[in-house]
């Protein structure tokens, strides 16, 4: 029998039903609640709100649990597969067999190229182009390129276009960067694994191949693994939200992109190590930046810290610092910024306001040390996120798109604006005293709560 949770309203009572995930967590169905009750529920950043059912990544936040299709990711720390591998569980549910891999990946080489006249587009751009605005404008572009892949209605066109999506875009990436120095485009070289050519794609002189040392390029594999998918964060949730009006995959990851380049999502990335060089540069010391991070009257947040959905220490944060050990440790090399780091995490840890807050390192807290010793640019680590996070879009996007009951997302709104009122023509009109005008309305700042 169903089991039903009861909302009384105005004296009335409603029943809605309740339904439980595979993991015990319990959900209310609000799916009918306007037209029962003539309310919508309120929760503007979605902290509360389920916005779909999804079988590809669980995640226990109180506990710092994540599993992608049930495999929990300490086990990708030990056993280390290749991106490849985990972007096929994540975007296909399971794992390849050893001839299904090999054939995904021949795809992949077959596919890495990129069309000759989508080479001229990056000469369109300045040099000092953000690489972000570079790649999703580019992933855009493929749909002008390669239409017959927006109808993906049987599993060969989807599987053609997965592989033809995360080739292409690990190109992009690299042509990004190549041409931002006004470096000469390097074709990516068919016997090299997925993360050794993104790097000779993107260090490799015509005169001079760069051979990646396979310390940087598992310590590179790792990072993107790690990211491959997370729930329905804020790139994620962007990619189905277009993705429910039946835009393409092209355009839906394209939206995904610029969603994740904001500082408080994979932007954070970046601005961790910004943070770090100015304690370093004693711009700041540790003590003033968490100082501002404290204050209730700026915004600044410290960077790599806290978590909508993680109130315990961020599993990938944990295994991405001990691979910061590990990578330099292998290297040969010292960073002073990871000993920054680890020192304003233990200043953080033992600080009442993130502790009561339970505010702890997430991803971006420690993959910015990695990949500062693989040598990639910092203007291209929110790049290497979106190339990571590339599986959990396609896959999220088929679920949604599989989904014979899936329908457009359409949130709806608390209007709190001006109640009706006439249109007055220009020459009646006197200027406004501050009181007039949009702003004046009473109830942006909070909305007004029954009685
Ligand atoms: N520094 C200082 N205070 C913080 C931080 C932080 N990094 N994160 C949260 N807080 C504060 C909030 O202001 C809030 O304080 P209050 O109770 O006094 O109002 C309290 O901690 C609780 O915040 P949450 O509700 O848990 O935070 P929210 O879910 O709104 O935001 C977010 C999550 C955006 C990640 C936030 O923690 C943040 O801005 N972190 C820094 C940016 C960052 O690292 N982003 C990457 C996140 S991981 C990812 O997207 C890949």
């Amino acid at each position: 029998m169903t089991e039903m949770a009861t909302l009384i309203l105005d004296g009335k009572r409603y029943e809605l039903p309740l339904f439980t995930g595979t993991e015990g967590e319990r959900a209310i169905d609000i799916t009918n609640l306007r037209d029962q009750t003539g309310c919508v529920a309120y929760d503007p950043s979605y902290s509360n709100v389920g916005s779909c059912r999804s079988a590809i990544t669980f995640i226990d936040g109180e506990h710092g649990v994540l599993r992608f299709r049930g495999i929990p990711i300490e086990q990708f720390e030990r056993e280390t597969p290749n991106f490849v591998e985990v972007a096929y569980l994540i975007i296909f549910g399971r794992l390849p067999t050893p001839a299904e891999l090999q054939d995904f990946s021949r795809r992949m080489t077959e596919y890495a190229h990129i069309h000759e006249a989508m080479k001229y587009h990056f000469e369109a751009f300045p040099i000092t182009a953000p690489p972000m605005a570079i790649l999703s404008a580019m992933i855009n572009s493929l749909s002008c390129f390669y239409p017959e892949l927006f109808q993906l209605e049987d599993k060969e066109q989807f599987e053609s276009a997965a592989a033809r999506l995360l080739s292409k875009v690990r190109t992009i990436a690299a042509y990004a960067y190549r041409s931002s120095l006004g470096l000469p485009f390097i074709a990516s070289h068919s016997n090299l694994r997925y993360c050794a050519n993104f790097l000779h794609m993107m260090f490799s002189m015509p005169y001079e191949l760069y051979r990646a040392d396979p310390v940087i390029e598992d310590a590179l594999n790792l990072v993107l693994l790690l990211h491959a998918d997370h729930g329905q964060n804020c790139s994620t949730a962007t990619v189905r939200l277009v993705g429910s009006s039946r835009a393409n995959l092209f355009a839906s990851c394209a939206a995904g992109v610029c969603a994740l380049w904001g500082p408080l999502h994979g932007g954070a990335n970046k601005a961790v190590i910004e943070m770090l060089q100015k304690i370093h540069d004693k711009e700041h010391s540790a003590d003033e930046v968490l100082g501002m991070a404290k204050d209730r009257d700026t915004t600044f947040r410290l960077p790599g810290f806290g978590h909508r959905v993680y109130k315990h220490y961020d599993p990938r944060a944990a295994i991405l610092k001990r691979a910061c050990d590990r990578l330099l440790d292998k290297l040969g090399r010292q960073d002073p910024l990871l000993q920054i780091a680890q020192e304003l995490e233990g200043k953080a840890l033992n600080d009442p306001f993130f502790v009561d807050r339970g505010l702890y390192p997430n991803v971006d807290f420690y993959s910015g040390i990695i990949l500062r010793a693989i040598g990639i640019p910092l203007n291209m680590f929110t790049v290497m996120f979106a190339l990571g996070r590339l599986p959990g879009w396609i896959a999220q996007w088929r679920e949604l798109h599989d989904d014979p009951s899936s329908t457009i997302c359409r949130p709806r709104q608390i209007y709190v604006g001006q109640s009706r009122r006439d249109y007055l023509p220009l020459e009646e009109r006197i200027d406004p005293s501050p009181d007039d005008g949009p702003d004046s309305s009473p109830q942006l700042s909070g909305i007004k709560r029954s009685e």
